[in-house]
């Protein structure tokens, strides 16, 4: 395949720097989508890009600058996004709306900037990075999973949109990909405090999950190889522990699903009451 201009967002650390080096070290030219370009990853073939995807101008300026120096973009990897964590009822407005602005929000925009030159090529691939959570929800997680559930919806209907143009679009969905992703969490402001109605909850988040982990050099090459397919399906798992809870959350009914996550629950809130 000859080499091709990706555009990766969210490309400081985790997933979108592991990816945007693999698709630079196998020859493409890749814009990497930072918000300060200082911490942009650096190596041949890789183009650092001011762009914060909940910033109009930087998504403007970003695609026509890529546009001007390569004439195309042939892969948008819409990978930017980050957690928002916490009982909802702690959880500020203001927060789950900005979970939806760069998690949601960011990933229209930036389709919104490539859409119309990869029309006119007939030829492009977007692939939205959604979550497994973006298939099975969690306890805490109704912001973040809200988010990537929007981000499938929409994956789904404008792949639908854009098929006639010659358009791919699909989603990936990572499973735990071991990156700054938990560092990087926004928790509820009451996370911390044990007189919390909700500390049994925000016990669960402080937790390490480590389990059935992948690397984020794994996953970056898993999605450049699927970047690279010629009819993609409409969503991808990526990491085995991705693939199980999927499998799981197809073949079991929603009232044993319910009654496995509760009896978690159930087991951190004994320790409280
Ligand atoms: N790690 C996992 O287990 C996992 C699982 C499923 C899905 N995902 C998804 O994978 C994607 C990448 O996450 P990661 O695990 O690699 O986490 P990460 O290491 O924290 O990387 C997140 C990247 O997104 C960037 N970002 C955040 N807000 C942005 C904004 N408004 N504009 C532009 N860039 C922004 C961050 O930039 P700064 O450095 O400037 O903050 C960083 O480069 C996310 O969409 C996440 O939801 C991760």
């Amino acid at each position: 395949m000859k080499n091709r201009v990706y555009l990766v967002t969210g490309a400081t650390s985790g997933i979108g720097r592991a990816l945007a080096l693999r698709a630079a070290q196998a020859g493409d030219t890749v814009f990497a989508g930072v918000r300060e370009l200082s911490r942009a990853p650096s190596s041949e073939n890789i183009r650092p890009i001011q762009l914060d995807v909940t910033n109009p101008e930087d998504v403007r300026r970003a695609s026509e600058t890529i546009l001007q120096q390569c004439g195309n973009i042939d892969v948008l990897v819409n990978n930017a996004g980050f957690g928002v964590y916490g009982a909802f009822e702690e959880l500020s407005e203001e927060q789950i709306r900005a979970q939806m602005e760069t998690n949601y929000f960011g990933c229209l925009a930036m389709a919104r900037a490539v859409l119309p030159s990869m029309r006119e090529r007939r030829s492009g691939t977007i692939i939205n990075v959604s979550s497994i959570l973006g298939r099975i929800t969690i306890p805490t997680g109704s912001a973040y999973t809200a988010s990537k559930y929007a981000i499938e919806a929409f994956t789904e209907s404008l792949r639908q949109e854009v098929k006639p143009f010659g358009i791919q679009v699909f989603a990936v969905e990572p499973g735990l990909i071991r990156t700054s992703f938990k560092q990087n969490m926004v928790k509820s402001h009451a996370v911390q405090k044990n007189d919390s109605p909700y500390a049994f909850l925000n016990r669960m988040i402080q937790k390490e999950y480590s389990g059935f982990s992948t690397s984020q050099e794994r996953a970056a090459d898993r999605i450049y190889k699927l970047s690279q397919k010629k009819r993609p399906a409409r969503r991808y798992r990526v990491g085995l522990d991705a693939s199980f809870y999927y499998t799981l959350s197809r073949i079991l009914p929603d009232s044993l699903l319910d009654n496995l996550v509760a009896l978690g629950v159930r087991r951190e809130f004994k320790k409280t009451s």
